[in-house]
């Protein structure tokens, strides 16, 4: 990875003496080429043009209003060129502002060398595929099954209950090919909810990627008795270390050619691998508990994919109710995420046993409404029929004690 992204020009636009240093040294320790060092406002424009940089990173603190003038400037004077923004600001209303004014990517401060060098690398991957794309030698590849991307912000709230009830039901009550994949680098226990003793895992089948033909993958696959096919993961994320996205990208898009519907299982984080996958996906399952902190991360991830470029008409969100009777309403999270809620599911106490006996939800339980809510969702995301239940209540009550948690009003 370094050794492109040495080559690659920065231009670092930033007001602050301090924050200055500490942004060239993490340019120096990512052994990147300096393109010079700019403030704000015209000047910083200008000096863009001249130098023509390959990335420009940019530096937001409050007062914000000049630096995100500066960065909408900047990118539709060099619309080509991929602006980062950098910042200790972790509202999420910041990190829209910042993808408003064209960012395409949003790190944190103290900036860390690793992570500058992984967002340039995949935001220079994207301008690419980008600029290939227009050029039209590069085709989206027809005829493929649909990629449902299941993903959230955090550890614990569902993610993996969700993608897992959600394969079985497309197999079984929506008739289709699935195959379930266990892409959670951290901690991968899709099988053991399943129950399930797989003889081969995803991180077998990444060394191989590029050899394989369209059935060669079959064999890394465990079927359940249901029908559902698992691509497993490792349980203890061993052999995810230093796996390009772009590989599991491959794997996916191999599936995609031989099932109706590969569902994909993510770890709690938007990381290069989710945003990778969420270029494929046909579907962005955005998983979120009904905790105050859960609202907030599932924001920030919301803000991130928009900025990724990911159509927002790809995103769904997915209200799961971890907690018994945790009373936020569904009008308050929608309010503080800006963005509909698609899908509710509701507490149950024996989603915790059907996770330790590897027995899901919607194998048994016939008469319990969270099953019956993950078996309509898979019809809803087959296309087969309309929900039966009320959409979840949709009209903003302000002043409630959710919204004066998230917006302070
Ligand atoms: N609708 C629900 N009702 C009650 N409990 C639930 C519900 N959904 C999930 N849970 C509980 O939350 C736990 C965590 O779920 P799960 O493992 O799917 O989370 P996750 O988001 O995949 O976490 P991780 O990122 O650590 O993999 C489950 O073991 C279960 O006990
Ligand atoms: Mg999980």
């Amino acid at each position: 990875m370094s050794s492109v992204a040495t080559k690659v020009r920065i231009l670092l636009a930033d007001e602050d003496p301090d924050s200055r240093v500490e942004l060239r040294r993490a340019i120096q320790r990512a052994q990147l080429t300096s393109a010079g060092e700019v403030g704000f406002g015209m000047s910083a424009i200008s000096y863009a043009l001249e130098t023509r940089p390959d990335i420009i990173l940019l530096s937001v603190e409050e007062p914000a209003a000049r630096a995100l003038q500066t960065a909408e400037r900047l990118t539709q004077a060099l619309p080509d060129t991929p602006l980062i923004v950098v910042s200790s600001l972790t509202d999420p209303g910041m990190i829209r502002r910042a993808m408003l004014a064209g960012a395409r990517d949003y790190l944190f401060k103290p900036l860390q060398a690793a992570q500058l060098l992984e967002s340039i690398t995949t935001v220079l991957e994207q301008q690419e595929r980008r600029r290939l794309i227009q050029a039209g030698q590069v085709q989206r590849p027809a005829g493929r099954g649909t990629v449902v991307l299941v993903t959230g912000a955090k550890g614990g709230i569902g993610k993996t209950v969700v993608a897992v009830n959600l394969a079985l039901a497309l197999r079984l009550q929506a008739n289709q090919s699935v195959v379930l994949v266990d892409a959670d680098s951290t901690f991968g226990d899709v099988a053991t909810m399943l129950d399930m003793r797989p003889e081969a895992t995803i991180v077998d089948v990444f060394p191989a990627a590029d050899r394989l033909d369209r059935e060669g993958i079959r064999r890394y696959l465990t079927a359940h008795p249901s029908g559902l096919q698992v691509l497993a993961g490792p349980p203890d994320g061993a052999g995810w270390e230093g796996v390009s996205p772009e590989v599991v990208k491959k794997v996916i898009d191999h599936l995609a050619q031989l099932f109706d519907f590969v569902v994909v299982d993510t770890a709690g984080s938007f990381d290069r691998t989710v945003r990778s996958l969420a270029e494929v996906a046909t579907l962005i399952l955005v998983v979120t508990s009904g905790e105050v902190s859960s609202i907030r991360d599932t924001a920030g991830g919301l803000a991130r994919l928009q900025m990724w470029g990911v159509d927002p008409a790809r995103v769904k969100v997915i209200l799961n109710r971890t907690v018994s009777g945790d009373g936020v309403k569904p009008a308050d999270i929608q309010k503080g995420l800006g963005h509909d809620i698609f899908w509710e599911i509701p507490y149950d106490r024996s989603v915790g046993q059907s996770v330790q006996l590897g027995e899901p939800l919607v194998l048994n339980s016939a008469g319990s409404a969270t099953a019956r809510r993950m078996r309509e969702l898979a019809l809803r995301v087959a296309g087969l029929r309309r929900p039966t239940a009320p959409p979840p209540e949709s009209k903003p009550k302000s002043g409630s004690i959710f919204s004066k948690l998230l917006f302070g009003r």
